[in-house]
């Protein structure tokens, strides 16, 4: 089976922030490989714009680098490169001041081609407001442009409703996409098929079979220079609010009528409100806090969350473990665990769907243990669904049970490569197809989640627990699933 490429119209691509970190690791790269399939029609333009005095030749030799760093040698064709790097120019614009607005205004205007205008703020959130007022009053907005946002939206629900405000006030909310990256990843996209394109899982999917799910998102890095942003926000902040919910969201959410943006983002809503309150009431026994010491990564030693921060004190949390409840019918009394950290053990992200056990075993004891079967969908770093099951020990020896995978590993199956979660997102931006971006309200919505469980942190003073580096974090947050009689999925 080979994937599908479907054309889309003539674009301008307008990256703020476009000689920055995202446009270099991840923009630039994804536009490119996006070229070389054949999806873009002509004329396709990027045009970069930040603070920096660039040329456009200036511009293009920073993408071609962007290209060489970030793109597998294999997937580099020059004559491609070449033809890429026709598309861009660069505009200097001071997102906080009115220098430079007219000269992006007339880049953007010659030649009057009606192209769909993709505005991509790859910036400080703190620019958000001020860049999509200015494209408003510069009439950069027309019916067929769309706003392209990052996370963080907000550090909490009151500054998110302000910030929405303020792009409502220029752009109807089906022009404005709120990117969780996760969404765009093609495991989470199956994690959908493998639910609704099958009848298997469907009757199973609740709490009468369903004991428990877990989502793991561990990262082996540490700050890798975002000290500044990392400390005032967490991995409450950082990736609860955003990866982690949206996950739980379409694990837990029903199936929707259809697969298009509003019907999917009701029902990811519902699951949001459905989500058991965490504050000072019951924050010490359903979350877990801690904080990297020094240790070992994967490349070898570390230092500690303070020495990456270069400071005495801090009080912000690198990884963090929740028991989530989902108040309804479907999930009442089968948990969600989640927890997420900096300079763990290994690179991983997972959902873990553990079954109930079998109600009784006809077997006996010398058959072996028989182990209540798990799905595990694989984020990271092996994508892949794996669904484990007890079979008999193949051969003579009587009957001994045996816990195995059925692996559907997608690298085997299908050879095509897998695209880059942001070629699929800015592809889907374009298009104006938002099914995997976070509508206004389901944003507000984690929101009113995560701040009562900051709220419940600081009055009740919880403490950050210390955890090595290069471990599974805090021994609390073991406790806290085996408390359950539960316990984490670290096989990897
Ligand atoms: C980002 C967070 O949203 O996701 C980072 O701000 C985190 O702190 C990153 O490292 C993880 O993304 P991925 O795709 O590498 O799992």
């Amino acid at each position: 089976m080979v994937s599908k490429i479907i054309p889309i119209p003539p674009f301008d691509c307008i990256v703020f922030g476009g000689a920055g970190d995202l446009a270099e690791r991840k923009l630039l790269p994804a536009l490119y490989h996006r070229q070389c399939t054949g999806q873009f029609s002509e004329p396709t333009r990027i045009i970069g714009t930040s603070r920096s005095k660039l040329t456009d030749e200036e511009y293009r030799n920073f993408a071609r680098q962007a290209i060489e760093k970030h793109v597998s040698a294999d997937d580099i064709d020059k004559s491609e490169v070449d033809r890429f790097l026709k598309r861009l120019s660069y505009v200097p614009v001071d997102a906080t001041t009115d220098a430079g607005w007219d000269q992006l205004k007339k880049a953007i205007e010659i030649p009057s081609v009606k192209a769909i205008r993709a505005f991509y703020l790859a910036v400080s959130p703190a620019l958000f407001g001020s860049i999509a007022e200015r494209l408003g009053k510069n009439g950069l907005v027309t019916d067929d442009s769309r706003i392209i946002v990052e996370k963080p939206i907000g550090r909490d629900r009151e500054t998110a409703t302000k910030l929405n405000d303020i792009l409502a006030s220029v752009f109807h909310e089906n022009q404005i996409f709120r990117i969780d990256h996760y969404l765009g990843k093609e495991t989470v996209q199956n994690l959908m098929a493998l639910r609704f394109a099958n009848a298997l899982y469907e009757p199973l999917w609740n709490s009468a079979h369903i004991d428990h799910v877990q989502i793991t998102v561990a990262e082996s890095v540490g700050l890798e220079g975002r000290a500044g942003y990392y400390d005032n926000a967490g991995a409450l902040r950082d990736m609860v609010q955003n990866h982690m919910l949206q996950l739980l969201c379409l694990v837990a959410m029903e199936p929707p009528s259809a697969n298009t943006a509003d019907v999917v983002r009701d029902e990811k809503l519902k699951v949001l409100h459905s989500l058991s309150r965490i504050d000072s009431h019951n924050v010490t026994t359903h979350t877990v806090r801690g904080q990297y010491k020094a240790g070992a990564s994967t490349s070898g030693p570390v230092g500690s969350y303070l020495d990456d921060l270069k400071k005495d004190k801090s009080n912000t949390e690198t990884f963090v473990a929740l028991k989530v409840d989902i108040n309804n019918w479907r999930w009442a009394g089968a948990p969600f665990y989640l927890r997420t950290g900096k300079r763990l053990a290994t690179r991983m992200s997972e959902i873990v769907v553990t079954f109930k056990p079998i109600p009784y075993n006809i077997f006996g004891s010398e058959a072996g243990e028989i182990v209540p079967n798990r799905l595990v969908i694989r984020l990271q770093p092996d994508e892949g669904v794996k669904q484990w099951l007890m079979i008999k020990d193949p051969g003579p020896g009587g009957m001994r049970l045996h816990h195995v995978p059925l692996d559907m590993t997608f690298a085997d199956s299908f050879p095509v490569r897998n695209p880059d979660a942001y070629e699929r997102l800015l592809m889907d931006a374009v298009r104006g197809n938002q099914t995997l971006f976070m509508r206004r309200d389901e944003v507000e919505a984690a929101w009113s989640f995560v701040d009562p469980i900051e709220e419940g942190w600081e009055a009740t003073n919880m403490p950050v627990q210390g955890y090595t580096a290069g471990t599974w974090g805090p021994s609390k947050s073991i406790a806290l699933i085996e408390r359950d009689g539960r316990t984490w999925n670290d096989t990897v």
